[in-house]
């Protein structure tokens, strides 16, 4: 009698993914699970960028290897077929013998794309493939929207007051709240740049770091294009972190330079103009929008998403006080 299925085993490779999240890109995050006789006998998962693969870790970590040869394994992303960094997982997971191997999404990387399933089915191995597909690919949304579209995974984030206000002209003021400002600064670990626009970094003068949360440090980005940013500016510090100033407003200019510089995804924290250029180029792939109780009275007016085609993009709001 079988009592889990495929999608559980996926769950758990998605699940154990996700720890390599902020670590492994320009990669994608991947998790591996090893069953035999219903029993999870190995786990792993891609834990940084040139590290071994999910694969690799999972097969390592089963202590009784005898039993491979009747185990199936389940990756969330295609195994790789191609020398990289490392070697090819699916000549690892054909040397092992092990008889079945069930995957999430197919790698739309063109060095693997369909390959790595076709050197696993040449060598006799049963595949299965688009389990939890919708899951996985949003899971590795940033990284599915780098190789298939070659630019960064963008997500636009802005705090709001309840009448609709970012904040007013001209002064620095604080909408959300202390666990908002945690939140933030989770969200930029999890990002390879952080982005504002010249009024922003002249007015709020933000450090743009992680300080309230663990991780990485993203790249800070700004745009100055006529030469308004003052030398003393936080963002000008580079001593702990990179910074690039554009001097264009052309957004796809920016875009593909970020790509080109291997940056998988920007969070662009306003102000209002920067955000609502974003928008109006249709350039962004998520929206994250902080609703406070605060009440400004008059401002400057939060972009406004309505009408958002909801299949291409993701949105949400959070409430904070
Ligand atoms: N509540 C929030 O979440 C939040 C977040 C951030 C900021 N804020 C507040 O928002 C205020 C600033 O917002 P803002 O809308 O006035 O300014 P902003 O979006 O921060 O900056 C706009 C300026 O950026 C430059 N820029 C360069 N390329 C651009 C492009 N493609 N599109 C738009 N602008 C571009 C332009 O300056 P040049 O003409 O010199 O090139 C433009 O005037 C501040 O008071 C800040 O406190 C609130």
């Amino acid at each position: 009698m079988t009592y889990f299925s495929h999608e559980h085993y996926m769950q758990r490779c998605l699940q154990l993914a996700k720890n390599g999240i902020s670590q492994v890109a320009p990669n994608p995050m991947v998790g591996s699970v090893i069953v035999c006789d219903e029993r999870i006998i190995g786990e792993g998962f891609h834990k940084r960028y040139g590290g071994h693969h999910a694969e690799v870790e999972a097969i390592n970590s089963v202590k009784d290897t005898s039993l491979l040869k009747k185990s199936t394994l389940y990756v969330n992303l295609e195994p790789c077929s191609h020398f990289g960094k490392t070697p090819p997982c699916a000549d690892l997971i054909i040397a092992t013998q092990i008889p079945k191997v069930v995957i999430g999404t197919r790698d739309p990387n063109p060095k693997v794309a369909g390959r790595g399933i076709r050197k696993l089915q040449e060598a006799g191995i049963e595949v299965v493939e688009g389990i939890l597909e919708p899951e996985g690919q949003f899971f590795n949304r940033r990284f599915l929207t780098f190789i298939t579209q070659q630019r960064p995974y963008i997500i636009l984030k802005w705090a709001q007051s309840t009448d609709g206000y970012i904040g007013k002209q001209g002064k620095n003021i604080r909408i959300s709240d202390e666990f908002s400002r945690i939140l933030l600064h989770k969200w930029r670990s999890e990002e390879a740049a952080v982005m504002v626009g010249t009024t922003t970094a002249i007015i709020d003068n933000p450090q743009l770091n992680v300080r309230h949360y663990y991780g990485r440090q993203p790249l800070r980005v700004t745009v100055d294009t006529h030469g308004r940013l003052p030398k003393d500016l936080n963002l000008l510090d580079t001593s702990q972190q990179d910074t690039h100033i554009y001097t264009t407003h052309d957004l796809h200019a920016i875009v593909s330079n970020l790509y080109e510089r291997g940056i998988q995804s920007l969070i662009v924290e306003g102000g209002a103009q920067l955000l609502n250029s974003f928008l109006a180029e249709n350039l962004w792939d998520e929206a994250r929008i902080i609703k406070s109780a605060m009440i400004l009275g008059d401002g400057i007016k939060a972009p406004s998403i309505e009408d958002i085609d909801g299949e291409k993009h993701a949105w949400g709001t959070i409430l904070f006080h």
